[in-house]
This record gives structure tokens, C-alpha cells and sequence, in this order.
């Protein structure tokens, strides 16, 4: 256990996946407390961000989007998908009866689709079982699809006003760090520890600035790497700062090495249209069009000829690499052009389609599938240039 200085500087371990309570009890509110959340609260008042799109309002289905967004994803790559969201789905009711294809489409490229496919139900969930009101309390919105513990908080707080504590990812390392909480947050032991920690800070008042100030602490100063801590107004009883630890604080996953996976994904053209697949609606890329895909060159093999493509004309593209929170895939691509006799036998099947290039690319796909698509548009528009400037027919 760590050195405890002026009460209150202190760090807790956790071992063999139990919370052990350290060599300190948690505090139990009072004047610490006060002035954690008084310090976090006077900085987010002065250096905190004020003019987010979803602050300044206390719309529950704006929040409630933002809070869905921000899951594990920053606030720069959020803001221009919020918008879009917002522009094509003002509210709750146009969400609810709006196609599950255009959630997926204004989804695309954000990453984690479960969350939009959540976010979908939630809403029908709302207008058809709760009569269109928002749930108002964490306990009621923790009953929503894709809800957890932290963003029901935060949804309470920023919507409602409750009085509920947050623990996201960036706040996890401010505890961890402040408190010198030992362990990877992401063990159940440890998040225990660090919840309690959570509850028992909570203030009596201000819980807008405090919750927002937390958010805002974690992504701007108390960064995972290189943090600021001479700007931190909780720098000076720091357990991590005070004992040059914030490199080490919080423990970083006990990492095995991902596993690695491979697939052939087939880009199958017929007159400027590629073939696509809609995915079944579990699993990775659920519900999103990608390329046909199968485990390795044999089966692409079966699979381009149950398609009706030739495979001797076939044509490896450029590996792509894409990581997974579990696995890492490799993607072979292989290129194919579709005789017209086999063409429309494909699309008959309802999860096929041929769909114009450009028009694939501004639907819901998942990003290396669009990677790939975009390279081969580059492609074909060098090809096109060049056979205009040679002067050959098209
Ligand atoms: N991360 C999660 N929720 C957030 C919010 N409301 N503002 C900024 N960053 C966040």
C-alpha cells in the first residue's frame, strides 16, 4: 500500500481479482469530499468545455444520442455524426419510425454498431412501451438496450438533474490516478472499488459542473499519455502525481496477444455495381452491407462460383488490416467481374444487391469495407483518365 499523506493522499490495492479496501477506508463525505468536488467543480466553471452540441440543453434525446456516441469514441469524432444524426432524426418519434438502414447508414464509419442498433430499439422501446416519455431516474434508463450504469447516470444528471455518479473510461483513470488505485480498471474488483469511490464523491450540489467537470478532466488534462498535470486542480494530493506514477496509473490490461483471423472478401462488379451482402443482424458488422466474405481462398473460391463469377479471372487486391477489441483481422480482397447470364440470378436472393459504386459508399458500411471501395473507385477514375487522355474508346 501507498504512503498516506495529510489524510487523504493514499492508494488502494486490488489483488487476485478481489477489492481489497487498502490501507485506508473510503472517506465518507464530509470535507474531503467537499473539496474534491469543489476543486472539480470551480475548474470545470472556469477551463471546462460549456458549448458542446448536446450541452446547453436539457433535451433527454439529445443527451441521451451524445452519451450513446461518446461510448469509447472522442468528442472530435463525434460532433459531425451527432449532427447528421440530428438533421435526419430531430427526435424520439422520428427515430422510432425511422428505417433501421438510415440508423445504420448515419452510423457508419463511428464503429461499435451495436450501439446504433441499441439505440434503435431503445427508442421504438420508448414510444411503444413508455408512451413517448423518457425515462427520468439511472435505475429506469438502465432497463433501455445499450444502457449501462454510467451512461444512465449521465443521462439522469445532464437531463433530470439526479444525483447519480458517472464512471466512463476517462474518469476510471482520473480515479485511479487521484486515489492511486492499483490494478486494470476493467476487473470487476477494481471497478468495484472504483464505483464506491464514485458514490461516495458525489456532491450535494453542482452535480452538472462536477459530472461534466470529471468528463472534461479526464479528456483534457488527466490524458492517458503526456497529461497536464501542473494545470490539475487536483494535482497537489494526486497519489500518481505526487509519486511520479502517472505513466504506471491506471494498469494497463494483463494483455494476451489478440488473435489473428483472416477472410476473403469478394468485390464483384457488374457494369459500375458492386455486389453487396447484407449482414444478419448478430454478430460483428451486424445489419451493415459488406463485400461477400468468406474464411480463406477455397471457400471464396465456392462462394464467387455459387455466385455465378468466374474465378479464373479473379484478381487479389491489397491486404487490409483491421483490429477488433478481440481479434485482429486481415482481409484478402479478391476482384471479380460478374458475366451478365449469372447477374441478375444474385440479386435475387434478398441479402444480395448490386448497388452503383458511389452509391455503396454513402451507405451504412463498416469502415475497411469502405476503405476497400473507396481504392477501387480511385482505381477505376485513374483507369477512366487514362484511357480518355489516350484517346481509346470507353
Ligand atoms: N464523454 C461522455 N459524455 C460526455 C459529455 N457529455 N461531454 C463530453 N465528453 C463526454
Amino acid at each position: 500500500m501507498r504512503a498516506v499523506v495529510a489524510g487523504r493522499l493514499e492508494s488502494s490495492r486490488v489483488q487476485s481479482g478481489t477489492a481489497a479496501a487498502g490501507d485506508h477506508a473510503l472517506s465518507s463525505g464530509g470535507a474531503a469530499n467537499g473539496a474534491f468536488a469543489d476543486r472539480v467543480i470551480a475548474w470545470q466553471r472556469l477551463h471546462g468545455r460549456h458549448d458542446l452540441p448536446w450541452q446547453n440543453t436539457r433535451d433527454p434525446y439529445r443527451i441521451w444520442l451524445s452519451e450513446i456516441m461518446l461510448q469509447q469514441t472522442q468528442v472530435a469524432a463525434v460532433i459531425g455524426y451527432y449532427q447528421r444524426f440530428l438533421d435526419r432524426f430531430p427526435d424520439l418519434q422520428a427515430l422510432a419510425t425511422g428505417a433501421a438502414d438510415e440508423v445504420m447508414r448515419l452510423w457508419s464509419g463511428l464503429g461499435y454498431y451495436s450501439r446504433a442498433r441499441n439505440l434503435h430499439r431503445a427508442a421504438g422501446i420508448i414510444v411503444d412501451e413508455c408512451k413517448g416519455e423518457f425515462p427520468a431516474t439511472q435505475a429506469d434508463l438502465m432497463r433501455l438496450p445499450g444502457i449501462g450504469r454510467s451512461t444512465a447516470a449521465a443521462v439522469a444528471a445532464f437531463a433530470f438533474g439526479q444525483r447519480a455518479a458517472i464512471l466512463d473510461g476517462n474518469v476510471k483513470r482520473v480515479f485511479a490516478r487521484y486515489f492511486g488505485i492499483e490494478g486494470y480498471p476493467g476487473l470487476p474488483a477494481v471497478e468495484a472499488v472504483l464505483w464506491e469511490r464514485a458514490e461516495a464523491l458525489l456532491p450535494k450540489r453542482g452535480l452538472e459542473p462536477y459530472t461534466q467537470g470529471l468528463m472534461d478532466l479526464g479528456a483534457t488534462l488527466c490524458t492517458r499519455t503526456r497529461p497536464r498535470c501542473p494545470a490539475c486542480p487536483l494535482a497537489a494530493d494526486c497519489v500518481a502525481q505526487v509519486h511520479g506514477r502517472t505513466a504506471e496509473l491506471p494498469h494497463k490490461r494483463p494483455r494476451k496477444p489478440l488473435p489473428r483471423r483472416s477472410c476473403v472478401m469478394l468485390v464483384m462488379q457488374y457494369r459500375g455495381q458492386v455486389l453487396l451482402e447484407r449482414r444478419p443482424p448478430a454478430g460483428i458488422w451486424g445489419g451493415l452491407l459488406c463485400l461477400p466474405q468468406a474464411d480463406d481462398l477455397a471457400a471464396a473460391r465456392n462462394l464467387a462460383e455459387t455466385l455465378g463469377a468466374d474465378w479464373h479471372g479473379h484478381t487479389a487486391l491489397g491486404e487490409i488490416e483491421h483490429g477488433f477489441t478481440h481479434y485482429h483481422l486481415t482481409i484478402r480482397p479478391v476482384s471479380l467481374s460478374q458475366p451478365a447470364s449469372s447477374a441478375k440470378n444474385v440479386a435475387r436472393e434478398p441479402r444480395y444487391s448490386w448497388m452503383p459504386l458511389l452509391q455503396a459508399l454513402d451507405a451504412g458500411l463498416p469502415s475497411p469495407v469502405r476503405k476497400l471501395l473507396l481504392a477501387l473507385e480511385k482505381t477505376l477514375n485513374k483507369s477512366l483518365e487514362c484511357r480518355l487522355s489516350n484517346g481509346r474508346p470507353l
